[in-house]
């Protein structure tokens, strides 16, 4: 049945009339138009729906909004503040590391969460932070690039 679920997102209260099973991706972009996280597989596996969820990476596609409403979520937008991007955004920048652009917002989040876990990873831990976010123009290696930058 229909009603209004309650979810924080960067920061902002928001309720939503939508069935409590909705998956958080359709809400965030469908209802709160939150453009970040991106549509990929929809089955959890490649990544680009990450959103943190309490400072977690999580694969938004793959999450109820029922159970989202637990805790508070980021989106990449959420990683602007006052205007000014995370050291994250900024490495990725620096590195070129995308093509088209689509796995970034995955890509981005994910090495968020893992620097919000442990502060200075090691390369051993950076790969296998990423080792599921796909990226089908195949610039991994520019990712990576980046992925150290922002955590060097
Ligand atoms: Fe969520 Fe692919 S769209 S993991």
């Amino acid at each position: 049945a229909d009603g209004a679920v309650e979810i924080m997102v960067n920061g902002t209260r928001h309720a939503v009339q939508v069935d409590p099973g909705t998956p958080l991706l359709y809400v965030l972009r469908n209802d709160l138009g939150l453009n970040g996280p991106k549509y990929g597989c929809g089955l959890g596996e490649c990544g680009a729906c990450t959103v943190l969820i309490a400072g977690r990476a999580a694969r938004s596609c793959s999450v109820p909004v029922d159970v989202a409403r637990h805790w508070p979520i980021t989106t990449l937008e959420g990683l602007v503040v006052d205007g000014v991007p995370d050291p994250v955004q900024d490495a990725f920048i620096t590195e070129q590391a995308v093509q088209c652009g689509y796995c970034l917002n995955g890509m981005v989040m994910t090495v968020r969460a893992l620097l919000n876990a442990n502060p200075a990873p090691t390369e051993a831990e950076i790969r296998d932070a990423l080792r599921y976010n796909l990226c089908r123009c195949g610039t991994h290696m520019e990712i990576l690039n980046a992925a150290r930058r922002a955590c060097g």
